[in-house]
């Protein structure tokens, strides 16, 4: 019986279930805890902290991870579609054990489920084993008591002898939790071409890894060198694809029945019918790693995460088009999808409206960036000479026009041209260095030993002053044992009233006070556990272990918490407004005002805006009790809690109740009362990037204050213009329309002034040689008109020469105008040059008209009177 993909990631979870694991859900794409990682790129990436502290919220479970490899030293995204297993997105079904069982567990648990008749019934001679060379303890386990005949279970050491470098040494990246590891290989048959694991031969498809089990045993420091881990820990990662393929019996992963159908579904959206076609993998595969990116939260960008999106999702309408679809395509895709990820699309679904707009949006733009960047190559491409293309034109394209660096390079492969990589690469190495978003750390400590002080306790929640202790002292990078006045420092206490900044919510500012010292927090911020204090000692010294008292600005901090409590009554309505797709992408608490970001398509209109403003000062009114608790996740959930990232696995998280208007998870501040609030108002609304809108709001006496000031401007705008306030409207739009009337009667005169002045001027143009020579000095006319006066001239005289001057502000002005058929012999810029030379001032333009300023204003007479002379003798 063939198993679908749905039901072998359901028999995994079950099998560890039935072991005593407890199943979590798939955490985020993003890493929560971790800035070093891009993207989930493993199921452990979420339980690194576990494998590492010795305090446990959980001993042993298994999740089916979603997860990304694209780019980097993973996955090329070029091999994408092109492979038997290469993935931009995968699932990865692991089971974890945090100082519970070890080795023998872990390689009886994997064999057991493999090959036992009940559940995935692997004949055992088609599966080979790796295990870490010096790691005897494994060997001999899958020896002796599971039998792997010795030609079968293969060791394998470290590259180069550097230790540790090894295939079967699982490291999470240059640092963090790792190990030696066991990897079991599945043989599937001799009509496919590679040779067993171990062999230095680039190997075939035959042999396929299909689960990894690593003895997680030390932590791997920046420096290299490795610390034991109080505990043994194992982390194991078996591909959902590859194994769904070993038991559906086919070689490709995209062969197995969630690829098909999709593909299928996707040939039929698209009306296609041949199905092997290496585009439809492509687009099968990226509609997966774009729709859950999208559900995770990131948005198509030029940097960072939302980077690597925009390359894929282009990358894919590309591919469509390369299938010959014109229209856009992949948004139609999230539907199929959804069915066939089963309950691993559970995400997906409840984001659906959001992720297809996000993919229209995208692909509108891109449509049209493609079209014109394409018209613009091919304008380049026509002026180059010789056959290299400079790598500043391709990075314009690239950059500016988006258009794929293939594409690029395809079209100028067709004409025969290469691009000048090592310059394009320059400029795209000089667009990172500037796109590279400083970091948001004010006050960054270098220094590992801030991460070893004890965690600070925040008491802050319900107090505004305390006694507390110095625990550390750093100025710059240094950590000290004492400071003198007028030192800008970081100070670490014990316990602390003041709340370090995060979740959006800035940090507390306030006083440390001791007898004769005084230490002015202007920030607060977070180094890992340890809450710093950051400011300046204005006053006596400061010493390590000194008692001092903690203070917080409480004005400031009521404000702060007004505006957080505000954050989540808006969150609320807005899905109360706009829909449950609405989802928080950010915000900003601060005691001034707070800032929402948040995932919808198009704008917010005012009549909706001011039905959110209602709802919420409708909730302050109610003036609804606020109260936080601490729960497990699973409490939370069940309360209808929601979550920003779900996968923070900490034993309790704090929720957040309004009354039964709003539950949230949240750490921050909050008042007690909705009434607390006082008002609530909604001062902007605007665009962040596609589908994601931004509210900017103030509340309490910010909210006063902003009435106020509109009313001050209102009465002010009436003193103004002499009326009241009531016929205020009427009064403005009687001025607009008197405005609009004069203008029209200015433009009347001024185009009869204008035709006036170029009759006159006509008549007393200088006729000789068939053509007509005008100079004239104005006494007073505004440059603009004159301008027109003189291109009026320009085009009734057929042939002829015209000088027109005045003298404005103190400055003489000459303009000039030659009709085309004289500029051989009379260049209107160098009559002006010749003109201005003689009066000190600098002028230019081209062969018909030019212009001339200069600060000398007498003799201008004389000047002029030397152009009838300068004519004639270029004739
Ligand atoms: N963390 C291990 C891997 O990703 C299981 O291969």
């Amino acid at each position: 019986m063939k198993r679908s993909t749905a039901e072998i990631r359901q028999i995994f979870l079950d099998f560890f279930c039935s072991k005593g694991h407890q199943i979590l859900d798939s955490s985020s794409l993003i890493p929560q805890n971790d800035k070093t990682l891009l993207f989930t790129n493993a199921g452990m990436n979420q339980f690194k902290e576990l494998f590492i502290k010795k305090n446990k919220y959980y001993t042993k479970v298994a999740t089916a991870q979603r997860c990304i490899r694209a780019g980097g030293k993973h996955n090329d995204l070029e091999n994408v579609g092109y492979t038997t297993r290469h993935h931009t997105f995968f699932e990865m079904l692991g089971n974890f054990s945090f100082g519970d069982y070890f080795k023998k567990e872990a390689i009886g648990y994997a064999w057991e489920l493999l090959t036992n008749k009940k559940w995935f019934n692997i004949p055992p001679d088609r599966l080979w084993i790796t295990v870490y060379e010096t790691d005897y303890e494994s060997y001999n386990i899958w020896l002796n008591e599971i039998g792997i005949c010795p030609e079968r279970l293969i060791r394998i050491g470290d590259n180069g002898g550097s230790l540790y470098n090894s295939d079967n040494f699982w490291q999470m990246g240059n640092t963090g939790p790792c190990g030696p590891c066991s990897e079991i290989f599945y043989d599937h048959g001799k009509h496919l071409s590679g040779n067993p694991p171990g062999g230095t031969e680039i190997n075939g498809n035959r042999y396929v890894e299909i689960w990894n089990i690593v003895f997680i045993q030390f932590d791997r420091q920046i420096d290299g060198s490795m610390v034991k881990l109080p505990i043994c820990s194992v982390d194991t990662g078996m591909g959902l694809e590859r194994i769904a393929a070993v038991l559906q019996n086919v070689h490709s992963n995209y062969d197995i029945d969630l690829f098909t159908s999709l593909m299928q579904y996707i040939a039929n959206i698209m009306k296609i019918s041949d199905l092997n076609q290496n585009s439809l993998r492509v687009i099968a595969d990226h509609i997966r790693s774009c729709s859950f990116l999208i559900a995770d939260g990131v948005v198509p960008a030029n940097e960072g995460r939302g980077y690597v999106l925009r390359r894929i999702i282009r990358r894919a309408i590309r591919h469509g088009n390369k299938l010959g679809i014109k229209e856009p395509f992949f948004w139609k895709l999230v539907k199929p999808l959804i069915e066939v990820m089963d309950i691993a699309g559970k995400i997906l679904q409840i984001k659906k409206t959001h992720i297809e707009n996000i993919l229209k949006i995208e692909e509108e733009i891109f449509n049209i960036t493609l079209n014109k960047g394409l018209i613009l190559l091919d304008k380049k491409l026509k002026k180059i000479e010789g056959n290299v293309v400079n790598g500043k034109i391709i990075f314009l394209l690239y950059d500016t026009f988006g258009l794929p660096i293939e594409l690029i390079k395809e079209i100028c492969h067709e004409k025969g041209l290469e691009i000048d990589d090592v310059e394009f690469k320059s400029e795209l190495q000089k667009q990172r260095h500037r796109s590279r978003t400083l970091s948001n750390f004010p006050q960054k400590i270098n220094n590992a030993n801030i991460y070893l002080i004890p965690p600070s306790i925040f008491k802050g929640y319900d107090k505004y002053i305390i006694r507390s202790v110095v625990k550390a002292i750093f100025v710059n990078t240094k950590q000290v044992e004492q400071i003198e006045n007028n030192t800008e420092a970081i100070v670490i206490l014990e316990e602390t009233p003041f709340y370090s900044e995060s979740g959006g919510q800035i940090g507390d500012t306030g006083i440390l006070k001791g007898i004769n010292t005084k230490f002015i927090v202007t920030d607060t911020q977070k180094y890992g556990q340890v809450i710093g204090h950051i400011g300046k000692l204005i006053c006596g010294n400061l010493c390590v272990g000194n008692i001092i008292e903690a203070s917080i600005d409480q004005t400031r901090r009521n404000r702060i918490s007004a505006n957080h409590s505000a954050t989540h009554l808006l969150h609320a309505a807005l899905r109360q407004v706009l829909g449950k797709h609405v989802s928080q992408k950010g915000s900003l608490v601060s005691d001034k005002y707070l800032r929402f970001d948040f995932f919808h398509a198009k704008a917010v209109e005012l009549n909706l805006i001011h039905e959110i403003e209602n709802i919420v000062n409708d909730q302050i009114r109610n003036n609804l009790a606020i109260k936080t608790d601490l729960m497990t996740i699973n409490e939370a959930k069940k309360i209808g809690a929601i979550a920003i990232f779900i996968d923070k696995y900490e034993k309790y998280v704090r929720v957040l109740q309004i009354g039964d208007f709003s539950t949230e998870l949240c750490g921050g501040t909050h008042v007690n009362y909705t009434g607390n609030i006082g008002l609530f108002q909604i001062i902007a609304e605007s665009s962040v990037a596609a589908g994601i809108r931004r509210i900017e709001a103030v509340t309490g006496e910010q909210a006063l204050c902003q009435i106020r000031l509109t009313n001050k401007d209102l009465y002010e705008i009436c003193q103004l213009i002499k009326v009241d306030k009531s016929k205020l409207k009427n009064k403005i739009q009687s001025l607009v329309n008197y405005v609009a009337l004069l203008e029209r009667k200015v433009k009347n005169i001024e185009n009869q002034q204008i035709m006036q002045e170029t009759k006159l001027l006509l008549s007393k143009a200088i006729s000789f040689k068939h053509i007509k020579l005008i100079v004239n000095l104005f006494k007073n006319i505004e440059l603009n008109i004159l301008r027109r006066i003189l291109m009026n001239l320009k085009n009734q005289i057929q042939s002829g020469v015209i000088v027109l001057a005045v003298i404005l502000d103190k400055k003489t002005h000459l303009l000039v105008a030659v009709s085309k058929n004289l500029t051989d012999n009379i260049n209107a810029c160098e009559l002006v040059k010749m003109l201005a030379h003689q009066i000190n001032g600098t002028g230019g333009g081209c062969s018909t008209i030019a212009e001339a300023k200069s600060d000398v204003i007498h003799a201008l007479p004389e000047v002029l009177a030397t152009i009838e002379g300068w004519v004639k003798s270029r004739l």
